[in-house]
């Protein structure tokens, strides 16, 4: 697989486009965006309603394809990895909490916050384990056992921020974390402490 200069970078972003295609319409979500950010660093990407900060999110989690540029993640050409390699280096590196949440709604919180440990191949005892202990974090334990449904949106919003502590991840993407009250939560703390600690005290650090 392709190395690029400086493998010690995370991400790498070079003059990434995605452009969308609507009844013959043109939309430059992203235009020539280039970043490059180190291990351990804590990065927002501001700007108004529709500027392109999820497209952008969506293609730095290796969820969709740039339409042009290209992107280094641990050194990696991700461009050049097909879907099973794409979904491996995700579980491995990537939590996610995005803008709507995404819990599933027929399973229970701690089966929510416990799935991508399954992915990852964690053992049922150890997977529960570090499930109980991402949702006390968040100050969620005593829901353990609720649905999704049965919570608010500041609370399921919590159970994702578990989610994405527990699996240990190089990487963690928040989308749209400034969002009211957010910054209030438990858990919100350590969010910010676990994602400006960066890769260093995961298991998962990458390469
Ligand atoms: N699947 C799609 N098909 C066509 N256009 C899209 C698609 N997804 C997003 N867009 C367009 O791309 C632009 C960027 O959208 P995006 O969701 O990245 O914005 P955003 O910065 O996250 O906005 P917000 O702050 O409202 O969440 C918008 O103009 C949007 O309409
Ligand atoms: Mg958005």
């Amino acid at each position: 697989m392709d190395k690029n200069e400086n493998g010690n970078k995370l991400i790498e972003l070079k003059h990434i486009s995605k452009i969308y295609y609507l009844g013959g319409e043109e939309v430059r979500a992203n235009d020539d965006v280039s970043v490059a950010i180190d291990k351990g660093e804590f990065v927002a990407i501001v700007g108004k309603s529709g500027s392109g900060k999820s497209t952008l999110m969506n293609i730095i989690g290796a969820l969709d394809v740039p339409t042009d540029g290209a992107y280094y993640l641990g050194g990696e050409d991700v461009s050049d990895m097909s879907d099973t390699q794409l979904a491996r280096i995700r579980n491995k590196m990537i939590g996610f909490i995005f803008q709507q949440y995404n819990l599933l709604p027929k399973l229970n919180i701690i089966e929510n916050v416990e799935l991508p440990l399954l992915y990852a191949g964690v053992g049922s005892a150890e997977r529960r384990e570090r499930a109980m202990a991402a949702l006390r974090k968040v100050g969620l334990e005593e829901k353990w056992k609720s649905f999704p449904n049965q919570l608010s949106g500041g609370q399921q919003q919590r159970v994702s921020i578990a989610r994405a502590l527990a699996g240990e991840p190089s990487l963690i993407l928040a989308d749209e974390p400034q969002r009211p009250g957010f910054q209030d939560q438990p858990g919100c703390a350590e969010f910010s402490e676990a994602a400006q600690r960066g890769g260093q005290h995961h298991r998962n650090d990458y390469p």
